[in-house]
């Protein structure tokens, strides 16, 4: 569905609130969202999931990570070729919960690209999202770690790393649009990032733990 505003990713990580059928219904109920207020909205499920998920949403879904191996004899690993033969759009790399080293990353980009997926790269300071950008990524989303999971948020907490890490993909004019996250947990946080020069934002507890998922994805996504 190509909707023009967003992304609004959700990352459903692997919490056990959204396991089995459950990352199904959460799925359902951002996609209500997305029609509600016509906003692009990708879910990420866990990577167990992710096929099931995909064939049963018309939203986008992204992968958690995914393996720089080969097709074929690389049991348990999940290479890019399987998320898109399993529906997904493309995949989340270096996730500050799952990183990865410069050489992967920028093989991972490169053989995303070569399939048509999107790759989404995660930065944990202004100083990793510079290096990664150099290696243009669809996506660069900056989550500093230790807000992370908690109610303290990027908007709130640092700012001005939102806005230098937009001042720096506008300054080399960079075609990486910028994402951010960590600890988004209201809508005033969504604002503030979108109003720094976030493209999109990448959230999962606030929403995953709530206790009505509609509400609480309606709230983060009404900024947009
Ligand atoms: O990938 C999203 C992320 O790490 C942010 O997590 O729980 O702080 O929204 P959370």
């Amino acid at each position: 569905m190509n909707r023009i505003k967003g992304p609004f990713i959700i990352n459903l990580k692997n919490y056990t609130e959204i396991s089995g059928q459950k990352a199904i219904e959460i799925t359902k109920e951002a996609e209500k969202v997305a029609m509600d207020l016509d906003l692009r909205i990708i879910v990420s499920p866990p990577q167990v999931l992710l096929g099931l998920v995909a064939s049963k949403t018309n939203l986008e879904i992204l992968g958690q990570h995914t393996d720089f191996e080969k097709i074929g004899a690389s049991t348990g690993f999940v290479i890019p070729e399987m998320i898109k033969g399993a529906g997904g759009i493309g995949s989340i790399i270096n996730h500050s919960e799952h990183p990865l080293n410069r050489t992967i990353i920028k093989k991972l980009i490169e053989r995303l690209k070569e399939l048509d997926l999107i790759s989404l790269v995660c930065a944990k300071n202004l100083e990793e999202l510079k290096l990664i950008s150099e290696l243009q990524p669809d996506f660069v989303a900056i989550e500093p770690p230790e807000l992370i999971g908690t109610k303290r948020s990027i908007s709130s907490e640092k700012p001005s790393l939102i806005k230098e890490s937009f001042e720096h993909l506008s300054s080399t004019n960079s075609k990486t649009k910028l994402i951010c996250g960590a600890g988004i947990n209201t809508s005033e946080d969504v604002r503030v990032a979108l109003d720094l020069g976030s493209n999109g934002i990448l959230a999962a507890s606030s929403i995953v733990k709530a206790d009505n998922w509609y509400n609480k994805i309606y709230e983060l996504a009404k900024p947009f």
